[in-house]
Formats: C-alpha cells, sequence, structure tokens
C-alpha cells in the first residue's frame, strides 16, 4: 500500500466534500486552523482506545449519543447541560441493568457536518445547494446561505472548543459526581412514567457505592468520577486534516479535533478519499456500516484500516433498519470473526428506521427503533458475538421529533416542537425509556 501522509487522501476521490468559490480563502482558513490549539489530546484519545479495547471483549459498554447536527445556535449552557445530562443519566440506568462500566461519548464538541443525499435542493423550481451543516452553509434557502463559506469552518472549530471547554469544567465541578445523583434530575423526571424506575436504579447505584466506601474505608475517588469523550462523522476532510498532528513522545498522527471520529455510511468506499484518510490516523475509529456492505467488503476494510488488529482501535456501528437486521447482520458478524478479529459492535437503530410522513415531515417510530436494538441483542447473542454498544440521536430537550414511547406521541404531536434541520432525535424521555428497555434486556444476561 502506498506511503500515507495527512493529504494521501487528496489523490483519491471524495465524496460529500463541499465546493467552495474561492479556494484562496479555504486555504487561509485551513493555515489558521493548523496552527490553532488541539481540542483533545492523545493521551485522552488512548485511554479511550483502552476503554473501546475492553468493549469489545465484553467488558464495556459504549453509549453514544447526541444531535443528528449540531447547530451553532444550541451551543448554550442549557443545552450543553441537557445533552450531558441526558447521557449520564441513560448510562447509570445502563450501568446498572447491565452491571458493567458505560463509557460515554458524545455526538457533539463537532459534529456540524452532514452528508445529503442530494447536492441541490429545489423550491418553486429554484436550486440551491443542500444545507450541509453549519461547518459548512447556513439553513435558509438563500444563494448567499447556501453558498459554502469557509470562515464557518473556524467558526465551527470555535464552537467545538466553547462546547468542550464547558464540559470539561462541568466535570471537574463535579457535575457528574456519583455520590450525588439527585442533581442531575431533569425536571421532567418527576412526571414521567418511567420516573420510578429510574429512582430506584439510581438509588441503588449510590447505596453501593456507599457500601464500598465504607468497606474501603475512603471515597471511591477515580470510580465515582465519570469521563465523556467527544465523537462527530469525520466528513470534511479539509477540516479533519487541519487538525491532524503529530504529538510529543508517541509515534504516529492524532486528529485532534475529537476523540473518536468516524466515517459515515456514504463515504465509506474502500477506494475512497476517507477511508484512506482514516487508515493513517491513530485515534480509535468507527464505521457505519448497512445493507449494502458484503461480508468480502466488510473484512477488507478492517485490513486496511486496522491492519495491526490494535484493541480498541475499530468499531463497527451497524444500521440496518429494523426489516433488514435480521438478515443483514450476520454474515457480517460471522465473516469478521472467521478472520479471527476482535471488533466493537454497537447498534444505531436510527439511521435504518427513518421515514417521511405525507407532509414531508422525516421521523423514526419508538417501537421500530427499539425493535431494531432488540433483535441487535438476540442475533449477536445467537452468534456468540456481543453487542458492545448503542449509538443515539438524541437530546437532552423536549422535543417532538420521533414518534411513539410511553407518551405515545403522534403525528399530529410532531408539529408542537420539531426542531432538527436534519434527522429526527429521541426527546429526553424517549431517550430514558430506551435505556431503561435496554437495562432490562441487559439484565437478564447479567443473571
Ligand atoms: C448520521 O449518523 O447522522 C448519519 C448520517 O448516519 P449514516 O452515515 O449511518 O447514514
Ligand atoms: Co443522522
Amino acid at each position: 500500500m502506498a506511503e500515507w501522509t495527512p493529504t494521501s487522501w487528496q489523490e483519491r476521490p471524495a465524496l460529500q466534500q463541499p465546493v467552495y468559490p474561492d479556494t484562496a480563502r479555504v486555504e487561509r482558513v485551513l493555515r489558521d486552523l493548523a496552527c490553532l490549539p488541539p481540542l483533545v489530546t492523545s493521551w485522552e484519545i488512548e485511554r479511550l482506545k483502552a476503554q473501546l479495547a475492553e468493549a469489545a471483549r465484553g467488558q464495556r459498554f459504549l453509549l453514544q449519543g447526541g444531535d443528528c447536527a449540531e447547530s451553532f445556535e444550541d451551543c448554550t449552557s442549557q443545552s450543553i447541560t441537557n445533552k450531558l445530562k441526558i447521557l449520564l443519566q441513560m448510562s447509570l440506568v445502563l450501568v446498572h441493568g447491565a452491571r458493567k462500566r458505560v463509557i460515554r461519548v458524545g455526538r457533539f464538541a463537532g459534529q456540524y457536518a452532514k452528508p445529503r443525499s442530494a447536492d441541490l435542493e429545489e423550491r418553486d423550481g429554484v436550486s440551491l445547494p443542500s444545507y450541509r451543516g453549519d461547518l459548512i452553509n447556513r439553513v435558509p434557502f438563500t444563494l448567499a446561505d447556501r453558498t459554502p463559506d469557509p470562515e464557518l469552518l473556524l467558526r465551527g472549530y470555535e464552537r467545538a472548543a466553547l462546547t468542550i471547554n464547558f464540559i470539561r469544567a462541568l466535570i471537574d465541578g463535579g457535575f457528574a459526581d456519583l455520590h450525588h445523583p439527585e442533581y442531575w434530575d431533569l425536571s421532567w423526571v418527576k412526571h414521567s412514567p418511567h420516573a420510578e424506575e429510574y429512582r430506584r436504579r439510581v438509588a441503588s447505584i449510590r447505596d453501593s457505592l456507599q457500601f464500598f466506601e465504607s468497606l474501603a474505608g475512603a471515597q471511591a475517588g477515580e470510580i465515582s468520577r465519570v469521563d465523556y469523550f467527544t465523537s462527530h462523522e469525520g466528513l470534511h476532510l479539509l477540516y479533519e486534516q487541519a487538525q491532524t498532528r503529530r504529538v510529543p513522545r508517541r509515534a504516529g498522527w492524532y486528529n485532534l479535533s475529537t476523540h473518536l471520529p468516524w466515517i459515515g455510511m456514504r463515504t465509506a468506499q474502500i477506494e475512497g478519499a476517507h477511508v484512506e484518510f482514516f487508515r493513517g490516523i491513530a485515534n480509535p475509529i468507527a464505521v457505519k456500516v448497512g445493507a449494502g456492505v458484503t461480508p468480502e467488503g466488510l473484512v477488507k476494510l478492517a485490513d486496511v484500516l486496522d491492519p495491526h488488529r490494535e484493541p480498541g482501535r475499530l468499531t463497527f456501528i451497524h444500521r440496518f433498519g429494523q426489516k433488514k437486521i435480521a438478515a443483514g447482520l450476520p454474515p457480517l458478524v460471522e465473516a469478521v470473526r472467521r478472520e479471527g478479529r476482535t471488533v466493537l459492535w454497537v447498534c444505531d437503530p436510527m439511521h435504518g428506521n427513518t421515514e417521511s410522513l405525507a407532509n414531508g415531515i422525516k421521523t423514526r417510530r419508538f417501537d421500530h427503533i427499539l425493535s431494531e436494538l432488540e433483535q441487535a441483542f438476540d442475533l449477536h447473542e445467537e452468534l456468540g458475538s456481543y453487542l458492545g454498544g448503542v449509538h443515539f440521536e438524541l437530546t437532552g430537550e423536549d422535543v417532538t421529533e420521533c414518534m411513539g414511547g410511553a407518551r405515545g406521541l403522534t403525528e399530529e404531536d410532531l408539529q408542537r416542537a420539531y426542531r432538527s434541520q436534519v434527522d429526527p432525535r429521541l426527546n429526553y424521555e424517549q431517550a430514558l425509556e430506551m435505556a431503561l428497555r435496554i437495562a432490562r434486556r441487559m439484565g437478564r444476561e447479567a443473571v
């Protein structure tokens, strides 16, 4: 294989990249980006990789979630804390159900670039570039807003830095201290039909912690604190390249824009630019896989992306849809196993279950999401494999984008608070309910 460099992807076909009218401005912005300090560090990246290796071996469970696309406007204290809280609450429920440590990875601090199925959007006979995420262009349907603007790369980097700075400060300040789970209540928890089950599980964790501490005669320093890691789709390759660097006293190149970048389903071609870029970075990486991926193709992808079979390096996030997973998943799991490889398998039950209603609104049904997840647990179990994580699009706010759940959101309810510019997310209550359902399923395995 030819030598890898941070720019070797430029020799390959790069799908889903914006076309900027002014290339000199792009160059200037990229030079700035390449000098700005990193958003994450190599030792955090290596810590996550070690934890993902444990998850692949069945010793931990990954919870990855956040917006389909973050927006610059939503970079607010409330939106960030609510996202941390819902992930924390879900993870506690999962710890309790699975009896395993949970790795929390947000789709945040950089999830600003989106792949689109059409390059152009047409309205009333006018055709303009599709909205591709706040890193690239703007939502309003005007030529000025939809023309890709390189300055947005800097604005995106800054928003990511502001987000991660606040998250780090909250965690340092004890936001996620397991001794005080009562601090994490979102006001709605009181009213949720699942409030009782949630409280019971959290109280049980607190009691166990107290028991452990009275035995040990000390505070459980490290275990009472939790980590959050960041992830985003590594879609915009010039942006990713600008933050890919060598670091002192470690071999290799680290993408320091996020801990866990992933390759989206539309850009996972073996000969494509994204696979070329990702093969050379030292981060743990994930790839979305779904219908259309063949067992041979997946094995080849694993050989290119993880030639040294490094523990924790490779995660496959499968997203088939509830109708296709039963036929689609087993051949992939078997092919990877035949190669003697250990990868981390994660289920994204969102992206194969998107549907458009008659009025054009995109939604997902809670029951379909849950069905894909339950099938994923069953299939991995039957295959003697391990489903080591879940990947959700969710928010800590009271939006109405997905239908169903305990409150039975209907098509009419979607009008009330549909805020996503791209894919529909679980709202806080649906997300917590999902975690409780998974915890019950995993609890069955643990006993
Ligand atoms: C996404 O995660 O928002 C996404 C576009 O997913 P996929 O690549 O699986 O379609
Ligand atoms: Co999405």
